[in-house]
């Protein structure tokens, strides 16, 4: 039986390497492109692993030529808001730049699908939630205009030369694969819930919450967390949508359901054993009270539904690996 390639920007990295972990077991070999800034060598376990920048839009269309690859999952950017906010210039050039390098290196190779990783940071400050895919995009920080621009780009590359695709806006991934083969690892750790569970084992300081005065019910900021191996799962589907030779896509991926982070702090504390040791911060600028997904339109148009998502689960997959006796070489 021959396996069908999908080409995997960034599938080093977190939400790639859940997203290959489900391709391979769908059945697809994904061929993972990394320059490994962010991601890790080592969670490249379901195909093989071509370490270049997807900049290098020669080498990117030689691997392209190589896999006779039909379809590409962009993961690869830099995905981090406040760097955004400091180093605009990195964003541009990797996110933009790379997305520049991506589509010319397809046009070139005549690789005609892309599934290409958007976020709710293009919306901005929501004027209403939940957000639907149709509310307005004005994003407040370079990171989210980054996104926005690439959206544009697939858009026209679609007008102009018959590119299909499917772009996802993800809400806040978070969790680790089920089976404990894969978790979240970043450096330096900046995502609330390692942060969270490193506090609660001893693994980190306490937490900082940034504001407790904002207007909802607990006073702190309410997000929507999905798992990301229901992420992963929506590629799949997103994938084969695009095989089967299917509408374009624009959808957001979340659960429609918000989390305070005083919730996920109980949720912790229920999961673990062990209460989140936090102190109270100022707010961060543009950072708004809530942002949830209207889940809908993912839910109808590829069947999916966010499996996984509910907080207790997400928490219970991700804090084995931040207890102590994964504190690889930190003091406990
Ligand atoms: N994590 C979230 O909650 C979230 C939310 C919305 C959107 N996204 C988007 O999802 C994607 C994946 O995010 P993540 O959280 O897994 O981040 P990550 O940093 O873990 O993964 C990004 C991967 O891309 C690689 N990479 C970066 N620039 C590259 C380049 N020029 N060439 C080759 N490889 C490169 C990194 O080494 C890393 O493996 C990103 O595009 C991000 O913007 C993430």
């Amino acid at each position: 039986m021959t396996t069908t390639p999908v080409i995997v920007t960034g599938g080093a990295g977190f939400i790639g390497s859940h997203a290959c972990k489900c391709l391979a077991e769908a059945g697809y070999l994904p061929v993972t492109i990394d320059n490994l800034r962010t991601g890790h060598a080592d969670a490249v376990r379901w195909g093989p692993l071509e370490k270049l920048d997807v900049r290098d839009t020669d080498a990117v269309a030689h691997v392209f030529r190589r896999h006779s690859a039909r379809t590409v999952i962009h993961f690869a950017a830099c995905a981090y808001v406040g760097e955004s906010v400091e180093q605009p210039g990195l964003y541009y050039d990797n996110n933009v730049g790379g997305m520049i390098s991506l589509l010319s290196a397809m046009k070139r190779e005549g690789v005609g699908q892309i599934v290409f990783s958007s976020s709710c940071a293009t919306y901005g400050i929501p004027n209403t939630v939940p957000i639907s895919e149709t509310s307005q995009q004005a994003p407040i920080n370079p990171y989210g205009r980054t996104k926005l621009i690439c959206e544009m780009m697939i858009r026209d590359h679609a007008a102009a030369h018959g590119l299909r695709y499917a772009m996802l806006r993800y809400f806040n991934a978070a969790g680790a694969a089920p089976d404990g083969a894969l978790s979240e690892r970043h450096d330096p750790e900046t995502h609330l819930i390692p942060l969270a569970l490193m506090a609660a084992s001893g693994m980190g300081p306490p937490l900082r919450v940034f504001g407790g005065d904002y207007p909802t019910p607990d006073g702190t900021c309410i997000r929507d967390y999905i798992h990301v191996s229901d992420l992963a799962e929506a590629h799949l589907l997103a994938l084969r949508h695009l095989e089967a030779g299917r509408d374009d896509l624009v959808l957001n991926l979340g659960t429609g359901r918000g989390t305070s982070i005083h919730e996920l702090l109980q949720a912790i504390a229920r999961q673990t054993g062990c209460d989140v040791p936090y102190e109270l911060a100022p707010r961060r600028p543009g950072d708004p009270a809530e942002l949830v997904a209207a889940p809908e339109l993912a839910e109808r148009v590829l069947n999916f539904r966010a499996r996984r998502s509910d907080i207790d689960s997400i928490i219970k997959d991700a804090a084995p690996h931040f207890a102590k006796e994964n504190c690889h070489g930190v003091d406990a």
